[in-house]
């Protein structure tokens, strides 16, 4: 198990850039996979997550190759531009996978691959690590057996690993349960295959890349407020897609730039979509100053350069309304709201417990054990802020955020804190350490 230290730091100092946004590079490998013809994607996130999807559609007979503008894709750092270049087939144009295809930690590789797999004319077996094999699935197989999907798995259908015999899917109108859009995306991928309308309505709106890639590459969908409409395509054409920087793996650089006495930091060319910026209003919310700069739209993805300083926060209590764009930044939020002055409320957060972890359970276990003050709820966490951290050794719990989390909070803590299990963090954020001590002072 790989650890890293961290020190308590004397300000966070620099301009950076972080690697490519996770969601849109999992969708771009899928969509430049069911293009007809060349897709470039360029400032593809490079991490294990988003290779084994590309792997997956390599076991399914396509050309996928990987490169730096020419040369081999380095995978560490934050400031190159790596690009992965797809030969498309078309939506029919992939072949059966001779082997199971394994998803590694990835949820949504999984969900999404599940539902662009169901209406194949083919078998499949998808999988994924001892984390993923645990994780709820019927959320994509039960509305997917509702289109006409064949798909069998432990727990009827819960738990990887999903054999998935493709079928002739139908559209259908569903509501989803829970706001999520791996959910919504597996069915707009399967809507690509079925006959007739796919109608999907949000409970709360969730990230939204699939619509915004769709209507990028032609393919017609409606939007009217929480509801989704679309027909298949007869195919589509590939495209240059250009990924902006994750705002997911920024967030630990803009809290740790916050909290930190001392720090002044730029992020530049960072996803700003309003589905995922919970984190930013939130933090303004407590207290912070970040600052939004040179506003752009790549792609019909809006995109920013952040400039943030250190400030005090305080507690805040957070609405459920606020959880959909915020869902993955809740365990760099549970570190800024530690050193804020008095107490925050997250509820309304129960899918935190389904994550890569448990992260309701896993931020309160190891925030504690830094000297925190934080209360689990069923569906969230009081945390009372303002108490001084030490430094201590914390484990990652085999979730990349976890581990990156705790090392944020390390650089406000006495002494050294050590994070075991360091090794997730190459899931999403490869070269995150060289790059923290790039800014770290
Ligand atoms: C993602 C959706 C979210 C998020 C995950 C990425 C996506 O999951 O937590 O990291 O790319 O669609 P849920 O749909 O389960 O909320």
């Amino acid at each position: 198990m790989k650890p890293i230290g961290v020190g308590k730091s004397r300000g966070i100092q620099g301009t950076i850039t972080v690697p490519g946004d996770k969601s849109i590079t999992h969708r771009a490998i899928m969509m430049g996979s069911l293009a007809r013809g060349k897709t470039v994607v360029k400032g593809y996130l490079p991490s294990e997550d988003c290779l084994h999807t590309a792997s997956a559609f390599r076991m399914m007979g396509l050309s996928i190759e990987e490169g730096n503008r020419g040369g081999p894709a380095r995978r560490t750092g934050g400031d190159e531009s790596p690009e992965l270049r797809i030969e498309g087939k078309g939506l029919r144009g992939l072949t059966e996978p001779s082997s199971v295809l394994d998803l590694g930690n990835s949820g949504t590789a999984l969900r999404l691959m599940t539902g662009l797999l169901a209406g194949q004319d083919f078998f499949s077996v998808v999988t994924g690590d001892e984390s993923l094999r645990g994780r709820p699935m019927r959320r994509v197989v039960d509305p997917l057996r509702r289109m006409g999907a064949e798909i069998h798995g432990r727990q009827d259908g819960n738990l990887a690993p999903l054999a998935v015999h493709g079928r002739r899917l139908k559209g259908i109108a569903y509501a989803l349960p829970v706001a999520s859009a791996q959910v919504k995306s597996a069915l707009l991928l399967a809507g690509l295959l079925a006959d007739g309308r796919t109608v999907l309505t949000e409970p709360i709106p969730s990230r939204d890349h699939t619509e915004r890639m769709f209507l990028g590459l032609g393919i017609p969908l409606e939007i009217r407020g929480t509801q989704i409409s679309m027909e298949a395509p007869s195919e589509f054409s590939g495209r240059e897609i250009e990924v902006p920087g994750d705002i997911s793996s920024a967030a630990f650089f803009i809290v740790a730039a916050t909290i930190v006495k001392h720090s002044e930091l730029t992020v530049r060319n960072v996803g700003v979509n309003p589905t995922r910026t919970g984190l930013l209003e939130l933090l303004a919310e407590m207290g912070a100053e970040i600052r939004v700069e040179n506003r752009r739209e790549i792609q019909h993805e809006p995109v920013a350069d952040l400039v943030i300083r250190s400030r005090p926060l305080r507690g805040i209590r957070i609405r459920p309304e606020s959880v959909p764009k915020t869902i993955d930044e809740f365990p760099v939020l549970c570190v800024a709201a530690a050193a804020a002055e008095g107490e925050t409320i997250i509820r309304g957060a129960e899918e935190l417990r389904v994550k890569e972890s448990d992260r309701i359970r896993t931020m309160a276990t190891e925030l504690s054990r830094m000297g925190a003050d934080l209360e689990e709820l069923p569906d969230g966490l009081v945390i009372r802020g303002g108490r001084k951290l030490s430094g201590a050794r914390c484990l990652s719990y085999g979730d990349h955020r976890i581990a990156m989390a705790l090392a944020v909070a390390g650089l406000t803590a006495d002494g050294e804190t050590i994070v075991e299990g360091a090794e997730w963090i190459e899931t999403s954020f490869p070269g995150f350490e060289r790059l923290l001590r790039s800014v770290a002072q």
